[in-house]
């Protein structure tokens, strides 16, 4: 058992590197709050990214076209991979697939309000990978350089992909928006749907956020919640206007002197409510990866016989 002033050493080392930008890597030492907070914010991340294959899977087969069809498909399976990519670095920091993974189901761990959401029609594909790709970037591309190794690395790829996700998604939105009236109403409405929990996606506000000050010493947090809330508003309002589409913010207006936009109060009412599981989707959603875990058992149980018949078979072979 490390003695108390062993520890303190340890901490302050540990604290040196952070400040040093050394990153830490999984057989480093690390403070068990170290290692539980990526493990929370990992494993959250990578339910984020299973859970949020839901809400566009409805979509694939009710593409408009094979191209359109192709490309979703291609999104989709790209979440999947940014999932078990992320569930993987959890594993390097000591944390168990299985019980991650049940934490999910069991309601114990979080996973992207956004995802509670219901996709009510082909322009929320476009809404979607526009606004809730393009605030995951905003909100990824500074953990490329989160100070815990795998992390950071599994960051570096995932971006790669997202920036394709954001570009389909734009491209989605804006044909529909300069199309025929009904097209244009059905991507005005996706917008008016999907805005604000995508401004929700960034977290409570910094005052309102436990995790944000020590996130932030340790470097797994580069920027605050309502710094990077606020680049997604500047860089996003311009590409509505530029394809004619109205932000759905009354107190929307620029501001020459601080040269960003001001924008409404969000309702913290609603993201609390959907974060505790009381969005309109969250039930369905969370069921879903449940039954899909029930529904795959036998093909983990053929795997993992198939891999004992095989070891068996090398034993006999040897003996
Ligand atoms: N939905 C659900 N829960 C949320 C949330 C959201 N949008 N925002 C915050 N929370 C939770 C936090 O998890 C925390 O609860 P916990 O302590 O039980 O985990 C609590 O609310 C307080 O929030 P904090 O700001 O203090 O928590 P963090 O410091 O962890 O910041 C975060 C929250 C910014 C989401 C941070 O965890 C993070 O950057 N996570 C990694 C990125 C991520 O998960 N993005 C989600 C979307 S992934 C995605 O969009 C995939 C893309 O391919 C579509």
């Amino acid at each position: 058992m490390e003695k108390a002033q062993d520890i303190l050493e340890l901490e302050r080392r540990f604290q040196e590197k952070i400040d040093n930008d050394i990153r830490i890597e999984p057989n480093d030492w690390m403070p068990d709050a170290y290692r539980k907070t990526l493990i929370r914010q990992i494993s959250q991340h990578a339910h984020s990214e299973i859970v949020g294959m839901l809400p566009e899977g409805n979509w694939i087969t009710r593409a408009p076209n094979l191209r359109r069809k192709a490309v979703l498909l291609a999104k989709v399976q790209d979440e999947a991979g940014h999932g078990l990519y992320l569930y993987s670095a959890c594993e390097t920091l000591g944390a168990d697939r299985e019980e991650t993974i049940d934490d999910l189901h069991s309601g114990k761990a979080k996973y992207s309000s956004i995802f509670n959401y219901p996709t009510l029609s082909w322009a929320d594909m476009g809404a979607i990978g526009w606004l809730v790709d393009g605030a995951a970037i905003m909100n990824q591309v500074p953990l490329c350089r989160c100070s815990y190794g795998p992390y950071a690395r599994a960051m570096v790829r995932v971006c790669k992909e997202e920036s394709f996700h954001q570009r389909q998604g734009f491209e989605i939105i804006s044909k529909l928006a300069q199309g025929s009236p009904e097209q244009k109403e059905m991507a005005q409405d996706a917008l008016n749907r999907f805005w604000w929990p995508s401004l929700m996606m960034f977290g409570p506000s910094d005052d309102d956020s436990p995790n944000s000050a020590q996130s932030m010493k340790w470097k797994i947090k580069r920027n605050s919640n309502d710094e990077l809330r606020q680049l997604f508003v500047d860089v996003t309002v311009p590409q509505a206007e530029m394809i004619g589409l109205k932000i759905p913010d009354n107190d929307l207006k620029w501001n020459e002197a601080t040269q960003h936009y001001e924008f409404g109060e969000i309702d913290w009412t609603e993201f609390w409510e959907v974060v505790k599981g009381n969005g309109p989707c969250n039930y369905e959603r969370v069921e879903t990866r449940r039954k899909a875990k029930e529904n795959g058992e036998w093909v983990r149980a053929a795997a993992v016989a198939y891999a004992e018949k095989k070891k068996n078979k090398e034993l006999a072979v040897e003996a």
